[in-house]
């Protein structure tokens, strides 16, 4: 591959590139002065996320501010399931809602053929977010998503957030035909969103599965590694050479399993997961994404440099991409993300 390429796309295809390159989950969000301005001029949380210019701008903010490599899309996992039809509301200090759904007429009348309409806004965000990139930050690449089906599951089910998702284990374990309709209509749907994604211009797709470690190991390959296949082989199949991350949260010793047989390119560690037992457990033709603890970046410092390195060391000669464990907490001051820029790039 050409030095032309950028540095993400790169450490995505498979080369150890280093420094690593760097992006962060949740660097668009309320920790940025500027964020919570835009934020302010819209009351309602999926209006903002269907507005093109302000999606794209929110998108863009964390790259004017430290030049990342990676801008990740302004959206949410969330917007599939409203685009399927389901009543989907953000309120402050709350999260998520949803209308819970519990029955298989339900998941029958989710609106295959008409969600992509629905979605357009997104499409377009992307395009004004590629003609920045090329204009202005011609070495960051953008990353398109969606929520892996069993984590968007969780949501749809539950109406929302939850600590254990106990409806979502209910339906998974006692009306498994209900649960595997609905993981069905979220692979399938999924596929078609990131395909669009990337005819838009995305350039790398990642799948976050946040609630993946709630799950047994026959639970995680059943409703975790089976979908993610499915979506990773499609991709592939559509776009060859599309790099695909994957993040199942909280995955613990499934990790080698999901390494080895999810088809992802490359895996994202959450904070929990400790990189010189990933890199025993992940073969080496497969790249690995993570893992700073958002709570050592909230500190900086003596503690975010401790960590920091300690993560460098355990990754060095993998292809690898610098990134949290989880999502920037939002009392992290701006100034620390990017110290952590200068310290993973050497400076
Ligand atoms: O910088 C980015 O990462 C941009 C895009 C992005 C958002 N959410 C914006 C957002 C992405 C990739 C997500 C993914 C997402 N959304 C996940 C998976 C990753 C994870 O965090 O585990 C999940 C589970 C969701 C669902 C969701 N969205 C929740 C539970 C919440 C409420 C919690 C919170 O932080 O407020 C959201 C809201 C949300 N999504 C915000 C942002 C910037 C905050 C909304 C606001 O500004 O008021």
């Amino acid at each position: 591959m050409g030095t032309d390429v950028k540095r993400l796309l790169r450490a995505l295809g498979g080369d150890a590139v280093w420094p690593p390159p760097i992006w962060l989950m949740r660097q668009a969000g309320r920790y940025l002065p500027e964020y919570r301005q835009l934020r302010a001029e819209t009351h309602n949380f999926v209006s903002f996320c269907l507005d093109p210019p302000r999606a794209a701008d929110a998108t863009l903010q964390p790259i004017r501010r430290f030049g990342m490599d990676g801008a990740i899309l302004f959206s949410d996992i969330l917007i599939l399931p409203w685009a399927l039809g389901r009543d989907l509301a953000f309120t402050e200090g709350h999260g998520p809602s949803l209308t819970p759904l519990r029955a298989v007429d339900e998941v029958l009348a989710l609106d295959k053929s008409g969600f992509l309409d629905r979605v357009a806004p997104v499409l377009e965000t992307i395009g004004l977010i590629r003609s920045e990139l090329a204009q202005k930050h011609g070495e960051t690449a953008l990353i398109g998503f969606v929520g892996a089906p069993f984590t968007v599951a969780c949501y749809m089910i539950e109406g929302g957030g939850s600590k254990e998702f106990a409806e979502t284990r209910r339906m998974a374990a006692g009306s498994p035909d209900t649960f595997d309709q609905l993981i069905a209509v979220l692979t399938e749907t999924s596929i078609t969103y990131l395909s669009a994604q990337i005819e838009a211009g995305a350039e790398a797709v990642m799948l976050f599965d946040s609630w993946a470690g709630l799950l047994s190991p026959d639970g995680f390959r059943r409703h975790v590694i089976g979908p993610t296949a499915k979506i990773a082989a499609a991709i592939k199949q559509r776009h060859p050479g599309m790099p695909v991350i994957g993040f199942p949260r909280l995955a613990g010793t499934m990790i080698a399993a999901y390494a080895a047989e999810a088809g992802v390119d490359t895996v994202g560690m959450d904070t929990a997961a400790d990189p010189r037992v990933v890199r025993q457990l992940v073969p080496g033709t497969i790249g690995l994404q993570g893992n700073l603890d958002p709570f050592a970046l909230l500190q900086g410092g003596k503690v975010m440099e401790r960590e920091t390195h300690a993560i460098l060391d355990a990754m060095n000669g993998r292809p690898f991409v610098f990134n949290l464990g989880h999502g920037v907490m939002p009392p992290t001051p701006a100034g620390h993300v990017a110290a952590l820029v200068d310290l993973v790039r050497g400076r």
